[in-house]
């Protein structure tokens, strides 16, 4: 019976959904880990055979520049120009496949482009989007119907661009809560609840105001070492008594991210067999149901 079962999974277990499911890793924090932790599930899902784009959204390119790829000169066509109807030819034409490991053919980068950097202030001023929330998924709609996935690294920032993130993992009608949201990666430590609470009032706030359901799909506890002492485990145990949203994986602090980063391959590839690639992995398949 578990035999058949296990090749006979209910059609109820895959969320429901219109155009691709989007994951939006956010936290205007810096240092939790939204790069490290979005392209490891962008690679996780890959792996399991899920088509994805991985979407560079931070001016700092941080996660173009960890996978080895180069940024988008500042006066070329990129993501922030195409959100501000300034982008010349396609947004697909930008996308730069990532053949290494398991993920062959079915991972792609949207690099990042240092004129992010200017994106809150002008979504505020621009004539050319009627309403700002609505931006990135103008931009992205396009591809989606290549994906299965969008996975978005956010900029450590609670302005307009991250708005616009929030509003593209909303919940779209017809489509299944846990099919899209975010992805919250935070550290076992005081400062990072202070954080959540932050980003929590953002997401409440946008959601009222534009009358919509932005799902909180779970926490990644990144960068855990219970020999920190008790602020690293009693947070830890906060977190998890949050509940809703559920912590999705607890990751330990290991050295093979940064020898990814100094490989400047993706993390899956270089230590495929590693902790952080398990809980990696662990995420994706969390998200994916
Ligand atoms: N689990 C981990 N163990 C060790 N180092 C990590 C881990 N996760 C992330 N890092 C490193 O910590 C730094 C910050 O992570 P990053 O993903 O860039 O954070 P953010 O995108 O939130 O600013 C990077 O140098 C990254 O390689
Ligand atoms: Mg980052």
């Amino acid at each position: 019976i578990r035999l058949w079962l296990d090749s006979h999974p209910s059609p109820r277990r895959v969320p429901r959904t219109t155009g691709a499911r989007r994951l939006v890793f956010g936290n205007q924090k810096g240092g939790v880990g939204k790069t490290a932790t979005s392209a490891g599930v962008a690679e996780a899902l890959a792996e399991i055979g899920q088509r994805v784009l991985l979407v560079d959204f931070d001016p700092q390119c941080h996660l173009t520049k960890q996978l080895g790829y180069e940024m988008l000169a500042i006066d070329e066509p990129s993501l922030a120009k195409h959100m501000l109807g300034e982008g010349k030819g396609a947004l697909r034409d930008l996308l730069v496949p990532i053949e290494e490991g398991a993920f062959g053919g079915r991972l792609f980068l949207l690099p990042g482009c240092k004129d992010a950097f200017l994106l809150d202030a002008k979504l505020a001023t621009t004539r050319h989007v009627r309403i700002k929330e609505i931006a990135l998924e103008k931009a992205l709609e396009p591809l989606e119907s290549e994906f299965d996935f969008i996975v978005i690294d956010c900029p450590p920032s609670l302005g307009y661009s991250m708005d616009t993130a929030l509003y593209y993992a909303r919940t779209r009608d017809g489509e299944e809560p846990s099919a899209s949201g975010v992805v919250i990666p935070v550290l076992a430590e005081d400062s990072s609840a202070d954080a959540y609470d932050m980003l929590y009032d953002q997401i409440e706030d946008l959601s009222e105001d534009l009358d919509v359901a932005i799902t909180k799909l779970g926490f990644v506890v990144n960068m855990y070492d219970s020999r920190k002492g008790f602020i690293a485990t009693s947070s830890l145990e906060s977190w998890k008594g949050i509940g809703d949203p559920p912590v999705l994986a607890v990751v330990p602090e290991r050295k093979e991210q940064r020898e990814a980063n100094r490989l400047k391959a993706p993390l899956l590839s270089s230590a495929p067999e590693c902790e952080q690639s398990e809980a990696m992995r662990a995420v994706a398949r969390a998200v994916k149901g």
